[in-house]
């Protein structure tokens, strides 16, 4: 999809050649002398308008007008949520095949987060995966033009916007790939192609080499599987040496099953879904490609399948980790925690200035949060900050929960350093006490993605979050 930002007021727009026009009023719309003032202020005196967020109004052959459609919707106060909303409902009123260029107009001047949302809501609404249909009806929409009286203002914010489509696409489309399309030898590749583009470098490391790192907790993970593990680290190079990377850790379970432990049947196809944070990675790395901050960032991703095997670890072996710590596997099912763990480790060599974790980690955090926030522990209170007021500028919210040790005492076991599960209760904040303990020497943040990476049901899909949070606090910080 191609996104183009342009300078027009209302007469202008009347003049613009598109298949639609969405116009957005706002209540501090002050008609003019133009058709849509007078079509805004009559449809509002109607009531066939609602002054509030709510339905748009779709009207054919305007005269007056040059575009074959007119949407007209309120977005009341104009905050981006509301935005949002509207754009959402806007593009699926008019979702039609010969919709192709889309116009998108603000009928007064937004502020910057509008317009952010409003690019990023068409991408979402008219998103469709293709890669498995054997006759794929890709999207409709191609062009998309956005209007504001002022380019000049918006063209920083604009253009964030459309590379963080991007992003959000490419995690969108790894993730959605079902785990015979997603293997972590082709998570590998999906990670190799980033690093054609500029200042990104990537290193994929094999069963050999995680084993000599002594990555024990990763590779019993990996062992019940036919497929080859695989752990990626990729470098986005924007900044001098000198300069401390953050790194992004995305869990990578192509497909989790459980292992021994295995799951129910019900919906255990979303499992596919389980490499969600590893693909957020890839999708903040395409961005970075893109608008080159002055940064460093550091991906990491171990990525395997969790399948029941005669050589898969079974409940009560003993793994070392890379860390050193012995880990009692007590719920093969509780895998994402053992692949991170080794992760977290690796993190250290980089010295970094902070480390985020992003994973699909607990079915207790989706229950807590349901699919509205992400699950945020953090150690560290200026990360904690940082990461929570970046999900609220770019709408991709998350939460802060705790981490009290004495959410870690049901982690003790006879048998090693630390067993892998502890009771049902709060057990999105027991997996992150479990993390916490390889995590402690840098400012280290947890991000629990389980409820908000995919929809289920008739929409099922991935979300592509958290893509804009995580760029959202690596764009803030490169300030
Ligand atoms: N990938 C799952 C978490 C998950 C489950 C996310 C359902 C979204 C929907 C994770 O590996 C897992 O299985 N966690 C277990 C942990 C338990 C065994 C302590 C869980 O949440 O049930
Ligand atoms: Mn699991
Ligand atoms: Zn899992």
């Amino acid at each position: 999809m191609n996104f183009e930002l342009k300078t027009f007021d209302l007469a202008g727009a009347t003049r613009e050649k598109c298949d639609a026009l969405i116009m957005l009023v706002s209540d501090a719309f002050k008609p003019g002398k133009d058709v849509f003032s007078t079509l805004l202020t009559q449809t509002l005196k109607t009531g066939d308008l609602e002054a509030k967020v709510g339905k748009p109004l779709v009207l054919y052959h305007t005269s007056g007008v040059a575009s074959e459609r007119v949407v007209l919707a309120s977005i009341g106060a104009g905050s981006a949520k509301e935005v949002q909303k509207t754009v959402v409902a806007a593009v699926v009123a008019i979702k039609n095949p010969n919709v192709k260029k889309l116009t998108i107009c603000f009928a007064s001047l937004p502020e910057e987060a509008a317009v952010r949302a409003a690019v990023l809501a068409v991408a979402e609404a008219s998103y469709v995966f293709t890669t498995t249909k054997s006759k794929p009806e890709g999207r409709v929409i191609q062009r998309v033009v956005v209007g504001v009286a002022n380019s000049s203002k918006f063209k920083s914010v604009f253009e964030r916007a459309a590379a963080t489509v991007l992003g959000i696409e490419f995690a969108k489309e790894w993730a959605n790939r079902p785990a015979n399309h997603a293997t972590p030898a082709l998570l590998a590749e999906a990670a190799r192609s980033l690093a054609k583009l500029p200042k990104i470098k990537c290193e994929v490391l094999g069963h050999k080499e995680v084993a000599k790192l002594g990555m024990g907790a990763f590779i019993a993970v990996a062992q019940g599987s036919d497929e080859a593990l695989r752990f990626i680290v990729l470098r986005y190079a924007g900044a001098t040496k000198s300069e401390a990377p953050t790194v992004l850790v995305g869990k990578g379970l192509t497909f989790d099953s459980g292992g021994i432990s295995i799951k129910p049947a019900a919906e255990m196809d979303e499992m596919k879904f389980d490499m969600s944070g590893a693909a957020s990675v890839l999708g903040v790395f395409r961005v970075l490609a893109e608008l080159q901050p002055a940064i460093n960032v550091i991906g990491l991703i171990p990525s395997c399948e969790n399948l029941p095997d005669g050589r898969s670890v079974k409940p009560g072996d003993v793994v070392t980790s890379m860390s050193g710590q012995t880990i009692e596997v007590l719920n093969t099912d509780a895998e994402g925690r053992l692949v991170l763990c080794d992760a977290l480790t690796y993190a250290e060599r980089f010295k970094p200035r902070a480390v985020v974790d992003i994973a699909t980690l607990t079915g207790a955090c989706m229950i807590a949060l349901g699919g509205v926030r992400s699950g945020m522990f953090s150690s560290d209170e200026p990360l904690a900050a940082a990461l929570l007021a970046a999900g609220e500028t770019s709408l991709d919210l998350c939460w802060r929960m705790p981490l009290d040790d004495d959410y870690a005492e049901g982690l003790k076991t006879n048998f090693a350093d630390v067993a892998n599960v502890a009771g049902r209760q709060g057990g999105a904040i027991t997996a992150a006490k479990f993390l916490q303990r390889f995590a402690d020497k840098y400012p280290w943040a947890h991000l629990d993605i389980a409820g908000t990476a995919w929809r289920s049901g008739l929409t099922k899909g991935s979300t592509g979050r958290p893509v804009a949070l995580l760029l959202e606090y690596l764009l803030v910080a490169a300030k």
